[in-house]
């Protein structure tokens, strides 16, 4: 925020409509003087996410993600504040001042832009190399897996010199300082030594995030040797949970559904034999970030693991998290080859596509895998399956769903419908189904989420009044002179309050511009909580002026309280006045 001043965020904020720029992303109905719609920040099936065009704010109370229109773009796009301030003013036709800091203060102030600068630069370096004499090797073992010239440039594949130091200097010769090398993790330092590349003869994977920018590194050995893919550490810009591999690439697919491969190989293998909706996590394990960003894109994740047991027990591990995010998942099989890669190499696009076609739906996948560890030939073993089968059914919250996946697994393994089924109904009679799969329970960053933490009363207290406030402009006038905004307990409440008082005494609320003035993600979140306050339902003119009374006088109440914690009581001025307050809230 340090290039712009408050008078032009604001003028570019207030000069673009929340509910118009929401409605690019999600799709908005109308509730009464709200606009509603499926949250983009968890997975619902049920709207909980409001925009308010009167507050200019949304407020999801599914996940409790919230914010002004500025952050509502940082968060979906993945944005900085100057990108989404710059998105905004471009929509807007607001002309941002360009000149305003020199470059140098600018590139200070922004450590994150800098990180990828880094990363760029890095990037050319290696690409480079890759195309010189120096980089033959490199050359000719991407050649020899059989990748063309042009998939070697949509990747940006590059090499990484035998020299140990020869990317550091160059980038010291740029003008990068060692503590931001340090930072990028693509230099380590030690004090004998200095500063040395972290990636040393390898054939380079520049990793970008969903809008192409280099974030970070995967570099293998060329051959055998150990480890064979280094990666880059997680950074200020590199979260590991919630990039994808080639998901700049597959983002805009034409296809139905994501391939989830395990190996960089396999997605470059994919996108080079026209499968262009291929990604890969990042040497990691698939995670629930990872799976609300495939929501973004896509409805259909067929994971293409590798066939060995690893692959296997890793497709075990990601398809509970798939559905719990409300995606579909199936496993293509790619027998007798290893992984995609070979397989493509093997038969050919063509015979790929019928995999895919095939695809074998996620429920029967994990029976199958399950089977393998009963006898069936043995009636006790048989009839553990069984009952294990019908465990998992129970799983299926939706009647008709778990109806038809009985109806399925019967005929599949050759048991009566009506067996099954009652089987199915004994033991969630019992209580002993498979846990139902939870559908809203992802916390993204910009969502975390303490809904379950029971809200402590006098926060809510604190919370309606602000809410009421934004709402109900002239109940201002009656509340001023009972709650002042050292009556909030809680510091961000407090700030808030304060600045919300201020507008009212020159002018409007303006509750969209109060986020503004908070730069941390996770304040802005809870400021705008704080002006979506769940409001009872009241109908009389009474109930409303009861409820109102209530919360005032809970809130004297523990702001005296507060008080009372930290009153010297060795000071009797101050002692005596406590206890005027304390009787006079008493009245
Ligand atoms: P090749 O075809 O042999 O180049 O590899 P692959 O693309 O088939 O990958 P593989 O299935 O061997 O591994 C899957 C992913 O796991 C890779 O893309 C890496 O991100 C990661 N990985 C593999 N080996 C290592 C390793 O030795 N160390 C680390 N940190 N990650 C690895
Ligand atoms: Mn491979």
């Amino acid at each position: 925020m340090p290039f712009y001043s408050d008078d032009l965020v604001e003028e570019v904020r207030s000069r673009s409509d929340i509910v118009d720029v929401i409605s690019q992303y999600v799709k908005l109905h109308k509730r009464g003087s709200n606009y509603v719609g499926l949250c983009p920040f968890h997975n619902e099936k049920t709207g909980s996410f409001t925009v308010s065009a009167a507050k200019q704010m949304y407020y999801c109370f599914g996940c409790g993600a919230g914010g002004n229109v500025l952050t509502f773009l940082m968060n979906y796009e993945n944005a900085t504040f100057p990108e989404a301030l710059q998105e905004l003013a471009d929509r807007a036709g607001v002309e941002l001042p360009k000149q305003e800091v020199s470059a140098e203060a600018k590139k200070q102030a922004d450590k994150r832009s800098r990180l990828l600068e880094v990363q760029k630069e890095a990037a050319k370096y290696y690409y480079a190399l890759l195309r010189n004499q120096r980089g033959r090797q490199a050359y000719e073992y991407f050649k020899n897996r059989q990748l063309s010239d042009e998939t070697m440039r949509k990747f940006g594949l590059g090499y990484s010199d035998k020299y140990s130091d020869d990317l550091y200097r160059y980038l010291k010769s740029k003008g990068y300082e060692d503590a931001l090398l340090k930072e990028s993790g693509l230099v380590t330092f030690d004090e004998k030594r200095g500063g040395h590349d972290k990636f040393w003869n390898r054939a380079m994977f520049p990793i970008m995030d969903v809008r192409g920018k280099v974030i970070g590194f995967g570099g293998r050995v060329m051959g055998e040797g150990e480890p064979k893919y280094l990666n880059s550490p997680e950074t200020l810009i590199f979260d590991k949970s919630r990039n994808l591999y080639a998901l700049n690439l597959a983002k805009s697919t034409k296809k139905p559904q994501m391939l989830l491969c395990e190996g960089y190989m396999d997605v470059i293998a994919l996108h080079q034999a026209g499968f262009d909706n291929a990604v890969a996590s990042l040497g990691t394990a698939f995670t629930t970030g990872h799976a609300s960003l495939l929501k973004r894109y896509t409805k259909e994740v067929y994971l293409t693991f590798d066939s060995d047991g690893a692959g296997i027990k890793a497709a075990l591990r990601a398809i509970p998290i798939l559905k719990e995010a409300g995606l579909t998942a199936k496993v293509v099989h790619m027998e007798p080859y290893k992984d995609p890669d070979e397989f493509i190499k093997a038969l050919g696009a063509e015979e790929y596509q019928k995999r895919v076609d095939e695809a074998e739906n996620s429920f029967f996948f994990e029976l199958r895998v399950l089977e393998q560890n009963y006898d069936m030939r043995d009636p006790e073993s048989k009839t553990a399956f069984h009952n294990e089968v019908a465990r998992r059914l129970l799983g299926f919250t939706e009647e008709l769903e778990r109806e038809n996946y009985m109806t399925a697994t019967a005929e599949h393994y050759h048991i009566s419908y009506e067996q099954l089924r009652k089987l199915v109904y004994t033991l969630g009679a019992k209580g002993l189904g498979a846990k139902p799969v939870r559908q809203e329970n992802t916390q993204p960053k910009s969502g975390m989420n303490h809904k379950n933490k029971r809200e402590d009363g006098n926060h809510q207290a604190q919370k309606l009044l602000l809410t009421w406030l934004v709402e109900r402009p002239e109940l201002y006038k009656q509340v001023k002179n009972e709650i002042t905004p050292g009556d909030f307990t809680e510091e961000l409440y407090r700030k808030v309050a304060m600045l919300l008082y201020e507008q009212y005494e020159s002018g409007a609320a303006n509750p969209a511009q109060i986020i503004s003035t908070f730069s941390d993600e996770e304040e802005q979140r809870v400021v705008a909580g704080l002006f979506h306050a769940r409001l009872p339902e009241m109908e009389s003119q009474q109930e409303q002026e009861k409820a109102l009374r209530d919360v005032i006088a809970r809130m004297k109440r523990d702001s005296l309280g507060a008080q009372k914690d930290k009153i010297d009581t060795t000071n009797l001025e101050e002692m005596q006045r406590f206890i005027d307050a304390a009787r006079a809230s008493k009245r």
